[in-house]
C-alpha cells in the first residue's frame, strides 16, 4: 500500500479529473446498434456490456523550529479529570522535525485518553498546579473560528484507528483541543488526533484563558484501506472503482468518455499505427441505462448465471465510468491478435491496464476480456506494471493491485 499521507492529493486529483468530465460525445454507438459484439455461439464472449477538560501548555517557536522552554508541564490531579503532561524541549523538537511532512506515525504521543467529551460547550478549566483556580468558564462552543495562534499545520488525513501526534501549537498558551464530530475523530489533551470513522471534522485549539484565541484544522479521516465514498461513487487510493462489489448510482453520467480518456487513447491508437497496427474504439462510454438494456439482452439469451461472467449488472460497469474502452472485436477471436499483444505489452505507456486479465475471472468477477482498457493514468500505469513485475505477474489484476474484491454482495 502506498503512502497514506499521499492520498488526499491523489483524490483531490481524481476529483479535479471528475469535475473536468463531460463535453466528450459518445465515442461508439450501443454495442447493440454497432452490432460490434456478440456472443457466438454461446460462448459468452460479448460485452455489451470530545475533550477531556484539561489544559496544557507548551511553548514554542515553531517559526524559529526551537523550544523556548526547555520542559512544559502541567501538573494537575484530583477529581477533574485532569492528567499532567510534560512536553520536553526535544520532544517539542522532534515534532517541530517531523511535521513539515506530517509525518504520520501510528504512536500515541503526549499519553493520555480523554479524549472524548465535549465539544467545547463548556471548557471548565483548571489550571492544576499552576495556580489552580477552578473553572475558567470561558469557553464555548461559538461557531466563528478561534484566531490568533498558529498552528505547524492545517489539515490532516488520518486512517480509521490511527493516531497522529499533535500540531505545534505556536504561542504559550494553556491548550483546549476539541473536535467538532467524535464519531469521525476524536483528539487527545495533548491535541494527539485519532480517527474514527470516514468523514469530515474540524479540530480546533483554544487558550483555556480565552476561548476566541485558538485555531482549526481540517481533518479528513479514511478507511483502512484507503477506499473513500464520495456522492456515491468509490474511490481507492483516490482511483475511481466499479466492479461488481462497488457500484455507480444511475446518476453518474460523465457524458462520455473523460477527456484524459479520450486523449489517452489517441496517443495509444497513434503508437499502435506507427508499429503497423490499428486499434479503435468498438465500445467506449455507456450510460446506466445503457447498460441496463445490453445486461438484460444477455440475461434473456443466456440466463444470469451466464451472462454475468461476462457483462455487467447496471451501475456495475467501468464503461459508466467513461475511463474504459473495449477495442477492436470483443470477441474471444481477438485473444492473440498482434494488437492484443500489442495491447497487452505497450497499453500502460499510455495510461491503460488490461482490466480482465487472463486468469482472473475469480478476483475481477469476469472472463479474460483482452480487449477492455481501463484508464488510470500514466502514473499508476506505470506503479502497476512495476507492481506486477515485483509479483512476477502480468496479469495482475486492478483489485490485486488495490487490496479489494469484486463480487455482488
Ligand atoms: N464486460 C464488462 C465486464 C462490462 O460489462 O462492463
Ligand atoms: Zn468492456
Amino acid at each position: 500500500m502506498k503512502n497514506k499521507w499521499l492520498r488526499l492529493t491523489a483524490l483531490s486529483a481524481a476529483l479535479v479529473m471528475s469535475a473536468s468530465m463531460g463535453g466528450c460525445g459518445k465515442e461508439v454507438t450501443n454495442d447493440e446498434t454497432s452490432g460490434s459484439f456478440s456472443i457466438a455461439g454461446g460462448t459468452g464472449a460479448g460485452d455489451a456490456e470530545g475533550t477531556s477538560q484539561e489544559s496544557i501548555t507548551s511553548s514554542v517557536d515553531a517559526t524559529q523550529g526551537q523550544t523556548n522552554d526547555p520542559a512544559v508541564t502541567t501538573s494537575v490531579s484530583g477529581d477533574n479529570g485532569f492528567s499532567a503532561v510534560t512536553r520536553s524541549a526535544e520532544e517539542l523538537e522532534g515534532i517541530i522535525g517531523n511535521n513539515g511532512s506530517h509525518g504520520g506515525n501510528g504512536g500515541s504521543q503526549g499519553g493520555n485518553n480523554g479524549s472524548q467529551g465535549g465539544n467545547g460547550t463548556s471548557q471548565g478549566g483548571n489550571g492544576g498546579s499552576q495556580g489552580g483556580n477552578n473553572g475558567s468558564q470561558g469557553g464555548n462552543g461559538g461557531t466563528s473560528a478561534p484566531t490568533g495562534i498558529t498552528l505547524s499545520y492545517y489539515s490532516a488525513e488520518v486512517i480509521v484507528g490511527q493516531t497522529i501526534q499533535y500540531p505545534v501549537v505556536s504561542e504559550t498558551i494553556s491548550e483546549v483541543w476539541t473536535s467538532s464530530d467524535n464519531s469521525i475523530a476524536t483528539v487527545d489533551a495533548a491535541g494527539n488526533i485519532t480517527g474514527v470513522s470516514e468523514g469530515n471534522c474540524v479540530i480546533r485549539v483554544v487558550s483555556a484563558e480565552n476561548s476566541s484565541i485558538g485555531a482549526e484544522l481540517k481533518v479528513t479521516v479514511t478507511s483502512s484501506n484507503g477506499i473513500q465514498e464520495v456522492d456515491d461513487v468509490t474511490y481507492v487510493d483516490g482511483i475511481l472503482i466499479a466492479n461488481k462489489t462497488y457500484a455507480l448510482p444511475d446518476s453518474y453520467n460523465p457524458g462520455g468518455l473523460t477527456s484524459e480518456t479520450s486523449q489517452a487513447f489517441a496517443e495509444l491508437a497513434a503508437g499502435a499505427a506507427n508499429d503497423g497496427l490499428s486499434i479503435y474504439v468498438s465500445s467506449g462510454f455507456r450510460s446506466y441505462w445503457d447498460q441496463d438494456y445490453i445486461y438484460n439482452n444477455y440475461v434473456a439469451q443466456s440466463g444470469q448465471a451466464t451472462a454475468d461472467t461476462f457483462s455487467a449488472r447496471p451501475g456495475h460497469s467501468e464503461h459508466q465510468t467513461g475511463l474504459a474502452i473495449d477495442v477492436n472485436e470483443i470477441s474471444d477471436a481477438f485473444i492473440g491478435t498482434p494488437e492484443a499483444i500489442w495491447l497487452e505489452e505497450h497499453c500502460t505507456e499510455y495510461g491503460f491496464i488490461i482490466r480482465y486479465p487472463k486468469g482472473k475471472q475469480q478476483i475481477t468477477g469476469y472472463k479474460y476480456e483482452p480487449w477492455h482498457i481501463r484508464y488510470v493514468g500514466k502514473t499508476v500505469a506505470q506503479q502497476f506494471k512495476d507492481a506486477a513485475a515485483a509479483a512476477g505477474d502480468p496479469y495482475l489484476t486492478l483489485e490485486e493491485y488495490l487490496g479489494i474484491d469484486s463480487y455482488y454482495h
